[in-house]
């Protein structure tokens, strides 16, 4: 038992686990050094809170699992009971195992080879093992920080007892300290994900809560706590990511008595976690990351961490065309063929095909379980198109919607009990679908079949978009309440489809971007971020999205001039430059554009595919610009000799000139030749003449530390227009 420090990149965490209790995270954030094992101590003694008039008689201690026996009276870390008995718990440490392979963790105990399945190599762990015997429980809590400074913790809580225990609630907590006086979080709804939403953290609990069986729309992918004011170059933050794709609760909490906690984890319903004798709960991983420039050096971390992961996505993502907002469900071999044809054109890289290709699906009321192509319309099968796509060179891949099944299907009639439901009644209908019951062992057998059938009995099916458009309501399985068992068995799926087709890429849809999470992210290698390809819209859906995925995770189309969800118009340029900046693709029908827009529509793709080692690579920036209708962003190579940055016009602004943009990462001492980039059209402008640097056509060069301090005056932009620029460092 000792006062452990472990430190990875620009983060350290200290806990005292000394016992007798359970550890007390002592710091979280900035990386404090190399501190001799002597200062420990005296750290943890600094932080120790006074004894104050009308409280406890102690210090309160605030563990990882907060507990009244503690002295805690917030929001408990375990909530459960047995039959009205053990509601409350007095964990007792029994061990404290750290594996710190590369740290300087003061008096740490070291404890080889404890590999777990999240963190990486090289990665910091500690497991504390800890028992409440009068309770009949044990808990075990696993921590990591990971080499890019990405702290996750989980609590496995065992039932040691000999009868039922119930589960209610156990949330991982960490502390922050008093100077994170401002929340940001995101909230959103169908083609509107990931809206932000701040103001100053009061005293109390802010709890963002998911009961969609799913991610959510809604999601706050991160939960920030951050020094007033802070932006995305400056402020220190803290940030949670509760990693679930069922229900669950991410909560900011302050308390009177000083102290502030970000925690979360699962949302169960009553009765839906019983655990037997000897079984064993296991919360979501909570992610948590510290920065000290703002929010981009949150990306920072969680960007660098999730490329370091081996599953992450290695060669170049594939330009893609989805064909869904092109013909809906009017599947027809010759047109798509002719869609494929005109894709190749312009450069696409893997052709997707959309939701109505299998028995009875002409439209969102039918079909939905049949896993089987529909002969009516693929009189040969799908292989003929597949073939088709795969002779350009291009990929082939294929919607589904496992886990979902309509009234009007076969596989309903078969087995209507395969649904999840409260006894006796069904829940209410969303786009005319139940949800089917995957913890139900034979839907789930019939299930894996189809999938693996349809991906066997096709020769190329590369890639799966798998879809998943409705919440899950009164989600019940044999009684009882479903959402946590159809979770796991949803994660077990995936796992065990991709076992069976090594190579098989997989994209997290939910009716745009209702499955967003690390967890899903596991198990697929794309997220699609919004059912709304309107540019304008866009722009802040990925800003969001993009705090916790790096850009090649996020799957970005060019959608067609008016938007199908908006009806907003916009030109070629504008969409191409926000759809520039993720996994690129179209979701547009180009069987009948102009053979201009096609030649430019072909220059857009080309430029992405030459920019996209630097966009999939590079370093995540964000503008802090005082103008609200100007949005800017950039990416810049690690080494900082490339970057590319957009400037997009929101709107009109109240100032003519709204002002210098500031181009953000670069390096001070380097110059760079600042330019568009050739080979595509320039936005028309809205002024007589524009910025001098602009207006020659070689560009300008000027230092990093210009750039970065007094940035570039900017042409006069129409409202919804943007200007790319790209910058090579000249020196
Ligand atoms: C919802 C998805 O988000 C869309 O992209 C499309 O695949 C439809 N479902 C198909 O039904």
């Amino acid at each position: 038992m000792s006062i452990v420090h472990l430190r990875r990149a620009r983060t350290s965490l200290v806990l005292d686990a000394r016992g007798p209790g359970l550890p007390r995270v002592v710091h979280w954030g900035a990386d404090l050094g190399p501190l001799p094992a002597d200062d420990l101590p005296a750290l943890v003694d600094a932080t120790v809170p006074p004894v104050v008039p009308s409280s406890f008689d102690a210090p309160t201690v605030l563990s990882l699992l907060p507990e009244a026996s503690a002295g805690w009276s917030g929001r408990p870390g375990l909530a459960g009971h047995r039959d009205g008995r053990d509601w409350s718990t007095a964990f007792r440490l029994d061990t404290v195992d750290v594996d710190d392979p590369r740290g300087d963790g003061g008096d740490a105990v070291r404890v080889p080879g404890k590999e777990r399945d999240h963190g990486g190599a090289g990665a910091a762990r500690v497991t504390v093992r800890a028992a409440d015997p009068g309770a009949g429980l044990s808990l075990t809590v696993e921590i990591t920080l990971s080499t890019a400074g990405l702290l996750t913790v989980r609590h496995r809580l065992r039932n040691d007892g000999d009868r039922p225990y119930e589960v209610r609630e156990l949330t991982p907590v960490l502390p922050v300290p008093a100077v994170a006086a401002e929340l940001l979080d995101l909230t959103g709804r169908w083609c509107r994900e990931r809206a932000p939403q701040r103001h100053p953290w009061p005293m109390g609990a802010w709890v963002r809560e998911g009961r969609h069986g799913r991610t959510g729309h809604d999601a706050t992918l991160l939960l920030v706590a951050g020094t007033p004011g802070f932006g995305f170059g400056h402020g220190e933050v803290w940030a949670v990511h509760t990693a679930w794709s069922g229900d669950h609760v991410t909560v900011a909490e302050r308390r009177p008595t000083g102290e502030a906690t970000l925690g979360g984890g699962e949302l169960l319903t009553p009765g839906e976690i019983r655990l037997g004798p000897g079984e064993e709960y296991a919360t979501p991983l909570l992610y948590a990351v510290h920065s000290a420039d703002g929010l981009d050096g949150l990306s920072d971390v969680l960007h660098t961490h999730l490329r370091a992961r081996p599953e992450h996505p290695r060669d170049p993502r594939p330009v893609t065309l989805n064909v869904w907002e092109a013909v809906y469900f009017d599947h027809d071999l010759d047109r798509l063929k002719g869609l494929a044809d005109r894709a190749a054109e312009v450069g696409v890289e893997r052709f997707v095909l959309d939701d109505g290709w299998f028995r009875g699906r002409r439209h969102d009321r039918a079909g939905l379980g049949d896993w089987w192509v529909d002969d009516d319309v693929w009189p040969d099968g799908l292989q003929p198109l597949i073939d088709h796509v795969r002779k350009h060179g291009m990929q082939f891949g294929l919607w589904v919607e496992p886990e979902m099944v309509n009234p009007d299907s076969d596989l309903f009639r078969a087995h209507p009990d395969w649904v999840l439901q409260a006894p006796g009644r069904l829940p209410p209908e969303w786009r005319h679908q139940q949800v089917l019951d995957l913890a139900h062992p034979d839907a789930y057998a019939h299930l894996l079949g189809r999938l693996d059938a349809v991906l066997r009995e096709h020769d190329g099916i590369a890639y799966l978009k798998w879809d998943h458009n409705r919440d899950l309501t009164e989600a019940g399985h044999a009684g009882r309440p479903g959402v946590h068992a159809q979770t796991v068995a949803v994660y077990r799926l995936l796992d065990e489809l991709r076992a069976r087709h090594p190579g098989l890429e997989i994209e997290s849809c939910s009716s745009g971007g209702a499955r967003v999470d690390l967890e899903i992210l596991r198990r697929t290698d794309r997220v699609w971020a919004s059912d709304c390809n309107d540019a304008l819209e866009r722009l802040s859906i990925q800003r969001w999205t993009g705090l916790l995925l790096p850009p090649e995770l996020i799957g970005t189309h060019i959608g067609p001039e008016r938007s199908h969800t908006t009806h907003r118009v916009h030109d070629l340029g504008f969409r191409a430059v926000t759809a520039l900046f993720g996994h690129h693709g179209i979701e547009w029908d180009i069987s009948g554009i102009s053979a201009t827009e096609r030649t430019e529509l072909a220059a857009w793709v080309a430029l992405h595919k030459r920019l996209r080692p630097l966009l999939h690579g590079g370093r995540v920036v964000r503008v802090d610009h005082p103008d609200p209708a100007v949005q800017a962003h950039g990416v810049v190579a690690h080494d900082r000799s490339h970057a590319v940055y957009a400037v997009s016009r929101l709107a009109t602004s109240a100032a003519q000139v709204p002002g210098a943009v500031r181009l953000p990462g670069l390096d001070p001492a380097r110059r760079y030749l600042v330019r568009p980039p050739a080979g595509v059209p320039e936005p028309a402008l809205l002024e007589l003449a524009p910025p001098g640097w602009l207006a020659s056509d070689g560009g300008v060069t000027l230092s990093g530390s210009v750039l970065g301090s007094v940035g570039l005056q900017l042409p006069a932009l129409h409202p919804e227009q943007a200007l790319l620029l790209e910058l090579t460092a000249a020196d």
